[in-house]
């Protein structure tokens, strides 16, 4: 079979390709897959089952949750405690985190996911995925510790996302580049599909949610001015928009096809730190575009070095292309 369609579990176990992954991470990974694949069956079902709405609950963030959110968590959760070697998890479902294990040993695993990423898109039938970011221990810890899962995205050992979409997509690194694979329908195995991917480093597209255009900073401003003036302005280039209002989709059009895309820190949610979670949605998104050769920052600072100072904190996100990401940079920088 061509390296094209190898399966998941070929690939993992490639020496050349993911070296040193052990048999636990190498499990884990094939528990969350397995439970991106039953989330995949709940959300092309949704409607039959009835559970694309509200769920009538807030989660930790204030935000209403979507019935599917919750059984989508419970899914992750159900999975990822099958691995002996997982120390705990830390759900943007959930408040606190949630300890597997008494006495953690140097080697467990932590795992953070966002179980449904874009849900307000679930009733539109538009694209929907999960994210997820894993660090190991390297030394003791007292579990029921909360402070020790604060991990800098640096420290992730594997990170990526599935895509609820035409088609059901996988995309992972283990910090040796980035494959993204599909659900082969009939076999029910996700195969290799996008070998390497590779983000354009030049790119004339970017998304941007364009209705907080009062709230933004001047940077900002000034980047999605520029865009707009065309071959006119200072860029010289058309660019095109795009938002879809779901973080894996537009990461995934950018994998593909290049672009950027920015959640920035505005007056409307300064307060909060920003919009996107840092540790279940930009780490591993950050990791996943510097694995294929783009960038991420909040705009003045590397979102994988951030010191993490509680497990649902939010920060700006700008990621994507490298030489939008650095002009953004530039414009923060001329700001100050
Ligand atoms: P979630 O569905 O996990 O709460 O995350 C939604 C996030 C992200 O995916 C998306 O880019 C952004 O929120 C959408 O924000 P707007 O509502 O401002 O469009
Ligand atoms: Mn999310
Ligand atoms: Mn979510």
């Amino acid at each position: 079979m061509s390296e094209a369609h190898q399966t998941l579990r070929e690939v993992l176990l490639d020496p050349e390709k993911n070296p040193g992954l052990d048999r636990d991470l190498i499990f884990l990974l094939e528990d969350i897959a397995t439970a991106c694949r039953i989330i995949s069956h709940l959300v092309r079902n949704g409607p039959f089952a009835g559970n694309l709405g509200e769920a009538g609950s807030v989660n930790v963030q204030g935000e209403s949750q979507k019935e599917l959110d919750v059984i989508a968590n419970d899914v992750f959760v159900k999975h990822c405690s099958n691995c002996s070697a997982v120390a705990a998890l830390v759900s943007e479902e959930v408040d606190e985190v949630y300890w597997l294990k008494d006495d953690p040993d140097s080697g467990d695993y932590l795992v953070y996911f966002d179980p449904l990423d874009g849900s307000s898109n679930l009733e539109l039938n538009m694209s929907v995925g999960s994210i997820f970011s894993i660090t190991r221990l390297n030394g003791p810890i007292d579990a029921g510790d909360d402070r020790s899962v604060l991990r800098p995205g640096a420290e992730q050992v594997c990170a990526g996302n599935s895509v609820y979409g035409p088609s059901t997509s996988l995309v992972l690194t283990a910090g040796h580049g980035v494959d993204g694979f599909t659900h082969q329908r009939g076999t029910g195995e996700f195969r290799l599909t996008s070998p390497s991917m590779k983000i354009p480093v030049e790119t004339a597209e970017f998304a941007i949610n364009a209705s907080r255009y009062k709230l933004w900073d001047a940077p900002i401003r000034r980047y999605f001015d520029e865009c707009l003036q065309g071959v006119d302005g200072p860029r010289g280039k058309s660019f095109n928009t795009r938002w879809i209002a779901s973080m894996v989709a537009e990461v995934h059009r950018i994998l593909t096809r290049g672009g950027v895309f920015m959640y920035p820190g505005d007056a409307g949610n300064r307060a909060d730190g920003g919009k996107l979670r840092l540790m279940y949605e930009a780490n591993p998104m950050a990791l996943v575009v510097e694995q294929a050769g783009g960038r991420a920052s909040t705009g003045t600072e590397r979102i994988l070095e951030i010191q993490p100072t509680s497990h649902h904190q939010r920060v700006p996100v700008i990621l994507g292309s490298k030489s939008e990401v650095e002009i953004l940079g530039r414009y923060h920088c001329e700001a100050d």
